[in-house]
Protein backbone atom coordinates (compact mmCIF):
# COMPACT_ATOMS: atom_id res chain seq x y z
CA UNK A 1 0.00 0.00 0.00
CA UNK A 2 3.32 2.27 0.77
CA UNK A 3 3.91 1.82 -2.95
CA UNK A 4 0.87 2.77 -4.49
CA UNK A 5 0.67 6.02 -2.68
CA UNK A 6 4.01 7.01 -4.16
CA UNK A 7 5.17 8.56 -0.62
CA UNK A 8 2.15 10.84 -0.40
CA UNK A 9 0.42 10.10 3.49
CA UNK A 10 -3.24 9.29 2.02
CA UNK A 11 -4.30 8.23 -0.78
CA UNK A 12 -6.82 11.47 -1.14
CA UNK A 13 -3.23 13.71 -0.90
CA UNK A 14 -2.02 11.76 -3.59
CA UNK A 15 -4.99 12.30 -6.00
CA UNK A 16 -5.51 15.56 -4.91
CA UNK A 17 -1.86 15.93 -6.78
CA UNK A 18 -2.42 13.65 -9.50
CA UNK A 19 -4.99 16.18 -11.11
CA UNK A 20 -2.66 18.37 -13.26
CA UNK A 21 -2.11 14.94 -15.10
CA UNK A 22 -4.76 13.49 -15.48
CA UNK A 23 -6.70 16.70 -16.60
CA UNK A 24 -4.17 16.36 -19.26
CA UNK A 25 -5.38 12.68 -20.27
CA UNK A 26 -9.27 14.46 -19.92
CA UNK A 27 -8.77 16.85 -22.43
CA UNK A 28 -6.42 15.20 -24.86
CA UNK A 29 -8.88 11.98 -24.65
CA UNK A 30 -11.58 13.49 -25.29
CA UNK A 31 -10.49 16.49 -27.93
CA UNK A 32 -11.29 13.64 -31.22
CA UNK A 33 -14.74 12.90 -29.88
CA UNK A 34 -16.33 15.52 -28.46
CA UNK A 35 -17.45 16.82 -31.34
CA UNK A 36 -19.12 13.81 -32.47
CA UNK A 37 -21.15 13.58 -29.16
CA UNK A 38 -21.83 17.20 -29.41
CA UNK A 39 -23.59 17.29 -32.82
CA UNK A 40 -25.71 14.31 -31.88
CA UNK A 41 -27.00 16.11 -28.65
CA UNK A 42 -27.13 19.66 -30.27
CA UNK A 43 -30.86 19.08 -31.29
CA UNK A 44 -32.45 18.42 -27.86
CA UNK A 45 -33.99 21.15 -25.73
CA UNK A 46 -35.55 18.79 -22.59
CA UNK A 47 -31.76 18.68 -21.25
CA UNK A 48 -31.41 16.45 -17.78
CA UNK A 49 -28.67 16.30 -15.89
CA UNK A 50 -28.78 13.51 -13.06
CA UNK A 51 -26.11 12.09 -10.40
CA UNK A 52 -25.15 11.64 -6.69
CA UNK A 53 -22.86 13.63 -4.69
CA UNK A 54 -19.86 14.64 -6.26
CA UNK A 55 -21.06 14.07 -9.44
CA UNK A 56 -24.52 15.97 -8.78
CA UNK A 57 -21.87 19.09 -7.96
CA UNK A 58 -20.31 18.95 -11.44
CA UNK A 59 -24.07 18.37 -13.02
CA UNK A 60 -24.54 22.07 -11.61
CA UNK A 61 -21.61 23.27 -12.87
CA UNK A 62 -22.65 21.59 -16.31
CA UNK A 63 -25.85 23.75 -16.13
CA UNK A 64 -24.33 26.66 -15.61
CA UNK A 65 -22.15 25.93 -18.89
CA UNK A 66 -24.27 24.74 -20.69
CA UNK A 67 -26.31 28.14 -20.04
CA UNK A 68 -23.60 30.57 -20.59
CA UNK A 69 -22.44 28.99 -23.35
CA UNK A 70 -25.24 26.77 -25.13
CA UNK A 71 -27.96 28.88 -24.08
CA UNK A 72 -29.05 25.22 -23.14
CA UNK A 73 -31.59 25.66 -19.74
CA UNK A 74 -30.73 21.86 -18.47
CA UNK A 75 -32.44 20.66 -15.00
CA UNK A 76 -30.17 19.18 -13.03
CA UNK A 77 -31.59 16.59 -10.24
CA UNK A 78 -30.10 14.16 -7.78
CA UNK A 79 -31.01 10.61 -9.43
CA UNK A 80 -32.65 9.33 -6.11
CA UNK A 81 -35.21 12.24 -7.05
CA UNK A 82 -35.43 12.12 -10.67
CA UNK A 83 -36.47 8.62 -10.58
CA UNK A 84 -39.53 9.24 -8.88
CA UNK A 85 -40.48 12.72 -9.79
CA UNK A 86 -40.01 12.87 -13.64
CA UNK A 87 -41.32 9.36 -15.20
CA UNK A 88 -44.39 11.36 -16.54
CA UNK A 89 -42.02 14.28 -18.03
CA UNK A 90 -39.15 12.22 -19.64
CA UNK A 91 -39.81 11.25 -23.74
CA UNK A 92 -38.04 10.61 -26.99
CA UNK A 93 -37.24 14.69 -27.12
CA UNK A 94 -35.41 14.38 -24.03
CA UNK A 95 -31.35 13.90 -23.24
CA UNK A 96 -30.33 12.73 -19.93
CA UNK A 97 -26.36 13.50 -19.33
CA UNK A 98 -25.79 11.05 -16.28
CA UNK A 99 -22.77 11.64 -14.18
CA UNK A 100 -20.90 9.09 -12.54
CA UNK A 101 -17.85 8.67 -11.04
CA UNK A 102 -17.68 4.18 -10.40
CA UNK A 103 -20.83 3.51 -13.35
CA UNK A 104 -22.53 2.08 -10.47
CA UNK A 105 -24.62 4.09 -8.30
CA UNK A 106 -27.58 2.34 -7.93
CA UNK A 107 -30.21 5.63 -8.18
CA UNK A 108 -27.91 6.93 -11.20
CA UNK A 109 -28.36 3.63 -13.05
CA UNK A 110 -32.14 4.04 -12.32
CA UNK A 111 -32.45 7.08 -13.32
CA UNK A 112 -30.62 6.05 -16.26
CA UNK A 113 -32.76 2.76 -17.00
CA UNK A 114 -35.88 4.83 -16.55
CA UNK A 115 -35.01 7.77 -19.38
CA UNK A 116 -33.93 4.77 -21.81
CA UNK A 117 -37.71 2.82 -21.01
CA UNK A 118 -39.08 6.29 -22.23
CA UNK A 119 -37.05 6.63 -24.74
CA UNK A 120 -34.55 9.01 -24.24
CA UNK A 121 -31.24 9.98 -25.59
CA UNK A 122 -28.83 8.79 -22.63
CA UNK A 123 -25.02 10.34 -22.61
CA UNK A 124 -22.84 9.23 -19.44
CA UNK A 125 -20.09 10.91 -18.35
CA UNK A 126 -17.81 8.11 -16.34
CA UNK A 127 -14.93 7.07 -14.99
CA UNK A 128 -14.99 3.42 -14.81
CA UNK A 129 -13.87 1.70 -18.22
CA UNK A 130 -16.79 -0.79 -19.19
CA UNK A 131 -18.71 -0.10 -15.75
CA UNK A 132 -22.77 -0.67 -15.98
CA UNK A 133 -23.94 3.02 -16.75
CA UNK A 134 -21.55 2.84 -20.20
CA UNK A 135 -23.53 -0.54 -20.93
CA UNK A 136 -27.35 1.69 -20.42
CA UNK A 137 -26.03 4.64 -22.13
CA UNK A 138 -26.09 5.46 -25.90
CA UNK A 139 -23.31 7.56 -25.45
CA UNK A 140 -19.98 7.57 -23.58
CA UNK A 141 -17.61 10.00 -22.80
CA UNK A 142 -14.83 9.05 -20.37
CA UNK A 143 -13.39 11.13 -17.72
CA UNK A 144 -9.77 9.32 -18.13
CA UNK A 145 -8.79 10.42 -14.10
CA UNK A 146 -7.25 6.64 -13.58
CA UNK A 147 -8.47 4.32 -10.18
CA UNK A 148 -9.84 6.55 -7.90
CA UNK A 149 -8.99 4.89 -4.30
CA UNK A 150 -9.83 8.05 -1.31
CA UNK A 151 -13.28 7.62 -0.86
CA UNK A 152 -13.82 11.94 -1.25
CA UNK A 153 -14.01 12.27 -4.85
CA UNK A 154 -11.27 14.79 -6.17
CA UNK A 155 -9.84 13.97 -9.22
CA UNK A 156 -13.09 12.33 -10.82
CA UNK A 157 -14.61 15.78 -10.29
CA UNK A 158 -12.16 17.94 -11.79
CA UNK A 159 -12.06 15.78 -14.56
CA UNK A 160 -16.01 15.90 -14.74
CA UNK A 161 -15.73 19.36 -14.91
CA UNK A 162 -13.34 19.18 -17.77
CA UNK A 163 -15.03 16.85 -19.84
CA UNK A 164 -18.63 18.90 -19.19
CA UNK A 165 -16.57 22.33 -20.09
CA UNK A 166 -15.30 20.60 -23.71
CA UNK A 167 -19.12 19.63 -24.48
CA UNK A 168 -20.41 22.77 -23.45
CA UNK A 169 -17.88 24.60 -25.73
CA UNK A 170 -18.75 22.14 -28.99
CA UNK A 171 -22.08 22.70 -28.18
CA UNK A 172 -21.75 26.44 -28.16
CA UNK A 173 -19.96 25.91 -31.45
CA UNK A 174 -22.17 23.01 -33.38
CA UNK A 175 -25.22 25.78 -32.63
CA UNK A 176 -23.45 29.25 -33.30
CA UNK A 177 -24.37 30.19 -29.90
CA UNK A 178 -21.02 31.67 -29.26
CA UNK A 179 -18.07 33.51 -30.82
CA UNK A 180 -15.83 31.16 -32.58
CA UNK A 181 -12.98 33.12 -31.08
CA UNK A 182 -14.25 33.38 -27.53
CA UNK A 183 -14.35 29.54 -27.85
CA UNK A 184 -11.12 28.83 -29.10
CA UNK A 185 -9.74 31.40 -26.17
CA UNK A 186 -11.78 29.03 -23.27
CA UNK A 187 -10.05 25.85 -25.00
CA UNK A 188 -6.66 27.67 -24.83
CA UNK A 189 -7.54 28.69 -21.74
CA UNK A 190 -8.74 25.18 -19.95
CA UNK A 191 -5.69 23.39 -21.35
CA UNK A 192 -3.27 25.65 -19.57
CA UNK A 193 -5.29 24.91 -16.42
CA UNK A 194 -3.56 21.60 -15.06
CA UNK A 195 -0.14 23.96 -15.13
CA UNK A 196 -2.49 26.62 -13.30
CA UNK A 197 -3.35 23.83 -10.31
CA UNK A 198 0.29 22.57 -10.46
CA UNK A 199 1.14 26.52 -9.16
CA UNK A 200 -2.18 26.15 -6.84
CA UNK A 201 -0.88 22.38 -5.71
CA UNK A 202 2.16 24.74 -3.73
CA UNK A 203 -0.02 26.36 -1.34
CA UNK A 204 -0.33 22.59 0.34
CA UNK A 205 1.73 24.01 3.25
CA UNK A 206 0.76 27.20 3.45
CA UNK A 207 -3.03 25.52 3.84
CA UNK A 208 -1.93 23.05 6.43
CA UNK A 209 -1.18 26.33 8.09
CA UNK A 210 -4.51 27.34 7.38
CA UNK A 211 -6.37 24.04 8.88
CA UNK A 212 -4.19 24.50 12.57
CA UNK A 213 -6.17 27.79 12.92
CA UNK A 214 -9.45 26.04 12.07
CA UNK A 215 -9.27 22.74 13.60
CA UNK A 216 -11.44 23.13 16.45
CA UNK A 217 -14.27 25.13 14.73
CA UNK A 218 -17.51 23.33 14.53
CA UNK A 219 -19.26 25.49 11.40
CA UNK A 220 -18.49 26.94 8.61
CA UNK A 221 -20.05 28.30 5.33
CA UNK A 222 -18.86 27.92 1.79
CA UNK A 223 -20.47 31.04 -0.35
CA UNK A 224 -20.38 31.72 -4.08
CA UNK A 225 -22.47 33.05 -6.50
CA UNK A 226 -23.01 31.78 -10.43
CA UNK A 227 -20.67 29.17 -11.52
CA UNK A 228 -19.00 29.44 -7.85
CA UNK A 229 -22.46 28.24 -6.17
CA UNK A 230 -21.39 24.41 -7.32
CA UNK A 231 -17.71 25.14 -5.90
CA UNK A 232 -19.56 26.33 -2.36
CA UNK A 233 -21.16 23.17 -2.45
CA UNK A 234 -18.49 21.27 -3.08
CA UNK A 235 -16.19 22.53 -0.59
CA UNK A 236 -18.77 21.70 2.11
CA UNK A 237 -18.81 18.09 1.17
CA UNK A 238 -15.37 17.66 1.34
CA UNK A 239 -14.98 19.19 4.55
CA UNK A 240 -18.30 16.89 6.32
CA UNK A 241 -17.14 14.21 4.47
CA UNK A 242 -13.58 13.94 5.85
CA UNK A 243 -13.19 16.26 8.74
CA UNK A 244 -16.92 15.51 10.16
CA UNK A 245 -17.43 19.41 10.76
CA UNK A 246 -20.69 20.42 10.06
CA UNK A 247 -20.44 22.93 6.70
CA UNK A 248 -23.12 24.22 4.69
CA UNK A 249 -22.49 25.56 1.19
CA UNK A 250 -25.12 27.98 -0.46
CA UNK A 251 -25.32 31.42 -2.61
CA UNK A 252 -23.87 33.86 -1.11
CA UNK A 253 -27.29 35.73 -1.89
CA UNK A 254 -29.30 33.36 0.58
CA UNK A 255 -26.87 34.36 3.06
CA UNK A 256 -29.58 36.98 4.47
CA UNK A 257 -32.50 34.65 4.19
CA UNK A 258 -31.34 32.97 7.20
CA UNK A 259 -27.96 31.51 7.33
CA UNK A 260 -26.25 34.92 8.57
CA UNK A 261 -28.71 34.24 12.06
CA UNK A 262 -25.71 32.28 12.42
CA UNK A 263 -22.57 34.19 11.95
CA UNK A 264 -20.71 34.73 15.12
CA UNK A 265 -17.01 36.21 16.06
CA UNK A 266 -14.74 33.81 14.27
CA UNK A 267 -17.33 31.58 12.29
CA UNK A 268 -15.17 30.65 9.12
CA UNK A 269 -17.06 31.90 5.83
CA UNK A 270 -15.62 30.66 2.89
CA UNK A 271 -15.55 33.07 -0.36
CA UNK A 272 -15.46 31.44 -3.44
CA UNK A 273 -15.19 35.45 -5.50
CA UNK A 274 -13.45 34.87 -8.89
CA UNK A 275 -13.98 38.29 -10.65
CA UNK A 276 -16.71 38.30 -12.89
CA UNK A 277 -20.48 39.32 -13.30
CA UNK A 278 -21.26 39.65 -9.95
CA UNK A 279 -17.78 40.09 -8.19
CA UNK A 280 -18.76 43.24 -6.56
CA UNK A 281 -22.21 41.25 -5.25
CA UNK A 282 -19.89 39.15 -3.81
CA UNK A 283 -17.65 41.76 -1.98
CA UNK A 284 -20.95 43.42 -0.48
CA UNK A 285 -22.00 39.59 1.05
CA UNK A 286 -18.69 39.26 2.42
CA UNK A 287 -18.97 42.60 4.28
CA UNK A 288 -22.22 41.82 5.88
CA UNK A 289 -20.96 38.34 7.09
CA UNK A 290 -17.44 39.80 8.53
CA UNK A 291 -20.08 42.52 10.10
CA UNK A 292 -20.85 40.21 12.45
CA UNK A 293 -17.96 38.55 13.34
CA UNK A 294 -17.25 36.14 10.49
CA UNK A 295 -13.65 34.88 10.07
CA UNK A 296 -13.32 35.42 6.00
CA UNK A 297 -11.21 33.00 4.00
CA UNK A 298 -11.50 34.35 0.24
CA UNK A 299 -10.13 32.30 -2.86
CA UNK A 300 -10.13 35.06 -5.81
CA UNK A 301 -7.86 37.05 -7.99
CA UNK A 302 -8.33 40.48 -7.22
CA UNK A 303 -6.88 42.74 -4.74
CA UNK A 304 -9.71 43.89 -3.23
CA UNK A 305 -10.50 40.61 -1.98
CA UNK A 306 -7.34 40.40 -0.43
CA UNK A 307 -7.84 43.18 2.06
CA UNK A 308 -11.45 42.23 2.88
CA UNK A 309 -10.53 38.51 3.65
CA UNK A 310 -8.50 37.37 6.86
CA UNK A 311 -6.84 34.62 4.92
CA UNK A 312 -6.41 35.13 1.12
CA UNK A 313 -6.27 31.92 -1.32
CA UNK A 314 -4.69 33.49 -4.52
CA UNK A 315 -6.52 32.13 -7.58
CA UNK A 316 -4.86 32.44 -10.90
CA UNK A 317 -7.28 35.38 -13.00
CA UNK A 318 -9.54 33.25 -15.40
CA UNK A 319 -12.35 33.64 -17.21
CA UNK A 320 -15.41 32.96 -14.54
CA UNK A 321 -16.80 29.89 -16.95
CA UNK A 322 -12.76 28.70 -16.09
CA UNK A 323 -12.76 28.67 -12.45
CA UNK A 324 -14.56 25.85 -11.11
CA UNK A 325 -11.67 23.45 -12.43
CA UNK A 326 -9.03 25.07 -10.30
CA UNK A 327 -11.01 26.96 -7.18
CA UNK A 328 -12.26 23.40 -5.95
CA UNK A 329 -8.28 22.19 -5.64
CA UNK A 330 -7.47 24.42 -2.15
CA UNK A 331 -10.77 23.28 -0.97
CA UNK A 332 -9.85 20.07 -1.11
CA UNK A 333 -6.48 20.76 0.57
CA UNK A 334 -8.31 22.11 3.33
CA UNK A 335 -10.48 19.84 3.82
CA UNK A 336 -7.85 17.25 3.84
CA UNK A 337 -5.84 18.78 6.45
CA UNK A 338 -8.38 19.74 8.65
CA UNK A 339 -9.31 15.72 8.71
CA UNK A 340 -5.84 14.84 9.60
CA UNK A 341 -5.44 17.85 12.43
CA UNK A 342 -8.79 15.98 13.91
CA UNK A 343 -7.58 12.65 13.59
CA UNK A 344 -9.62 11.14 11.33
CA UNK A 345 -8.84 8.90 8.22
CA UNK A 346 -9.66 10.91 5.06
CA UNK A 347 -9.43 7.60 2.94
CA UNK A 348 -11.83 5.66 4.83
CA UNK A 349 -14.69 8.12 6.17
CA UNK A 350 -17.20 7.00 9.11
CA UNK A 351 -20.12 5.84 7.24
CA UNK A 352 -19.61 6.24 3.68
CA UNK A 353 -19.26 4.09 0.84
CA UNK A 354 -16.63 4.73 -2.76
CA UNK A 355 -19.87 3.95 -4.56
CA UNK A 356 -23.61 3.15 -3.26
CA UNK A 357 -24.93 0.28 -5.15
CA UNK A 358 -28.12 0.09 -3.02
CA UNK A 359 -30.92 2.52 -2.82
C1 LIG B 1 -20.64 8.09 -3.00
C2 LIG B 1 -19.21 8.59 -2.90
C3 LIG B 1 -19.13 10.01 -3.45
C4 LIG B 1 -19.68 10.06 -4.85
C5 LIG B 1 -21.10 9.50 -4.94
C6 LIG B 1 -21.56 9.31 -6.37
O1 LIG B 1 -21.45 8.78 -2.10
O2 LIG B 1 -18.76 8.57 -1.56
O3 LIG B 1 -17.78 10.45 -3.45
O4 LIG B 1 -19.67 11.39 -5.31
O5 LIG B 1 -21.16 8.22 -4.32
O6 LIG B 1 -20.74 8.33 -6.97
P1 LIG B 1 -20.57 8.15 -8.51
O7 LIG B 1 -19.65 6.96 -8.64
O8 LIG B 1 -21.92 7.88 -9.09
O9 LIG B 1 -19.98 9.40 -9.05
Amino acid sequence: EMAEKAGFEHFMLKEIFEQPRVLRDAIHGNAKVIGDVAREIADYEKIFIVAMGTSYHAGLVGKYLLQRLAKKVPIVEDASEFRYEFEDLIDENSLVIAITQSGETADTLAAMKLAKRKGAKVLAIVNVVGSMATRIADLTLYTHAGPEIGVAATKTYTTQLAVLTMLAIELARTLGTADEEYLKELEENLRRVPDLIEDILNLNEPLRELAEGLKDRENFFYIGRGIGVPTALEGALKLKEISYIHAEGLSAGELKHGPLALIEDGVPVVAIAPKGRTFDKMLGNIEEAKARGAHIIALGSSERLREVSDAFIEMPDLDEILTPIPYIVPLQLLAYHLAVLRGNDPDKPRNLAKSVTVE
